[in-house]
């Protein structure tokens, strides 16, 4: 996520506490999540097949540029409201808007995502103890992503989703904090549980699942083939979301130049690796043909009679694991209204803080409702592909902004340069692009669809309201 931690508010007196180690451990914790848990099995059984596993390192690439222009950013600019907040400093009102709106996409369709998955491991857990949710309210009423293509499926809503979101939306409105030790034994569960997929399951792939290693393309762009490759990129972008957490941190670090790098660096290569080796193995013992479900990882320990007894684990960190995702990402959805609301783009409701809970508590209310249609009646596809078009289109402006910052003020201290930026930031720009580009056309609609109604509420009523507290922030 664009990240917002919980002590970054307002920037100001925050301890340089963080070490190398704890910024790649933070990252690895914002980042391993629902993609690699959920998306992973639709990319492969959409898209790509066993090459899901180059589009992991695609994506690892492009992530590496944005989060370097990222860092730049962070570093400059430390308060509330991460990217959208940047922007309004930088490149004006109207931009920031966009981002702000994209970032709301961004958080709103990923925390259902996540809540999908969580909701599919957690009915897969109970069903291991004979406790079934009756199937119409354990699915989302409508399948398929091609608007042409949609179908009803005959359930009603998915209610494990909701009541995930309701019951994460109800910690964030009390105040719950998230230390650094809860958050290291999430990461190591997490952790433990990839691990121990690729470990067990490497000896047990049946070479026939992958080959071909890229199917033949059937003809349509983006379904096999390279193109499915690149389709697929832009899909499982999700499961790199997260990184930019480290650069947010960037007030809080020994020494910034060096570890932020190392932090991105460091936990884009270690979830690179095990979500280029997690694919491999998960292609390799089921065919990837069955994996679109929204439990791929248990559904494909259980291909396996040998592997078949990691699946209750494999589900229980996927259920730990998916709820810590969950309440980062709703706590950041609720930042980012914070600080819009702030502005005066959106209204006051937002930012209005709780007398007892010190929490900006009727945006949380908010956001949970939104959060919890969208997750109960919404298929994962269309939410997974809507949360990748929105981020990396908020990251194309994050370094296109690098750029124009260092051109408008050249000496404006940096706590963090980005290397060779006349290099990396076009790179990034490129990378996220051309991962947008093979994203199908029905995403690009709702994009649209929602841009147009993000326009029309900033022409209706932003402009009208707005009382900017960062346009002069790094005059
Ligand atoms: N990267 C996060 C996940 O995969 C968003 O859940």
């Amino acid at each position: 996520m664009a990240g917002v931690s919980e002590d970054a508010d307002d920037g100001g007196g925050l301890r340089r506490a963080l070490g190398p180690l704890h910024l790649i451990t933070l990252g690895i914790g914002a980042i391993i999540g629902a993609g690699i848990f959920v998306l992973t099995g639709h990319a492969a059984a959409g898209y790509a097949g066993p090459g899901v596993v180059i589009s992991f390192a695609i994506a690892g690439l492009g992530c590496l540029f944005a989060g370097l222009c990222y860092s730049e950013y962070a570093a400059m600019i430390p308060v509330a409201g991460s990217a959208y907040t940047y922007t309004y400093a930088t490149l004006g009102r109207f931009m920031a808007w966009i981002i702000g709106w994209n970032l709301v996409l961004e958080y709103l369709a990923a925390s259902s995502t996540v809540a999908v998955g969580w909701s599919g491991y957690f009915t897969n857990f109970l069903a291991g103890f004979g406790l079934h949710v009756p199937a119409a309210l354990a699915a989302a009423p409508i399948a398929g992503s091609s608007l042409g293509a949609m179908s009803l499926t005959g359930a009603w809503f998915n209610l494990p989703a909701m009541a995930a979101v309701l019951l994460v939306s109800v910690f964030l409105i009390t105040g719950v904090k998230m230390s650094a030790n809860f958050n290291n034994v999430m990461v190591a569960i997490k952790v433990t549980i990839v691990l121990a997929v690729i470990l067990f399951g490497f000896a047990y792939i049946v070479p026939a699942n992958h080959t071909p290693f890229i199917p033949p393309n059937t003809g349509e762009m983006g379904h096999f083939g390279w193109t499915g490759i690149f389709r697929a990129t832009g899909v499982i972008f999700f499961s790199y979301i997260g990184f930019d957490a480290v650069s947010v941190a960037a007030q809080e670090a020994k020494n910034p130049q060096r570890d932020i790098p190392i932090g991105i660096l460091g936990s884009l290569f270690i979830c690179t690796l095990l979500y280029m080796l997690m694919s491999y193995v998960l292609t390799g013992i089921a065919p990837y043909q069955t994996l679109n479900v929204a439990h791929p990882v248990s559904q494909a320990v259980e291909a396996h009679a040998t592997t078949r007894w990691m699946a209750p684990f494999v589900n229980i960190g996927a259920i730990v694991g998916l709820a810590s995702v969950m309440l980062v990402f709703l706590l950041a959805q609720s930042r980012v209204f914070y600080a819009m609301s702030r502005d005066g783009l959106i209204p006051p409701a937002f930012r209005e803080i709780h007398p007892r809970f010190a929490t900006p508590w009727k945006g949380n209310i908010i956001t949970g409702i939104i959060c919890a249609i969208m997750a109960g009646v919404l298929p994962l596809d269309v939410l997974g592909e809507l949360v990748s078009i929105g981020t990396l289109a908020a990251f194309c402006i994050v370094c296109a902004g690098v750029l124009v910052l260092r051109v408008r003020l050249p000496n404006q201290p940096r706590p963090f340069r980005t290397p060779l930026v006349w290099v990396t930031a076009p790179l990034g720009i490129v990378m996220c692009l051309f991962m947008m580009i093979f994203l199908p056309l029905d995403t690009w609609l709702r994009l649209a669809a929602w841009t147009a109604i993000g326009l029309c509420i900033y022409f209706l009523y932003s402009v009208r309201h707005s009382s900017p507290q960062h346009s002069s922030a790094l005059q």
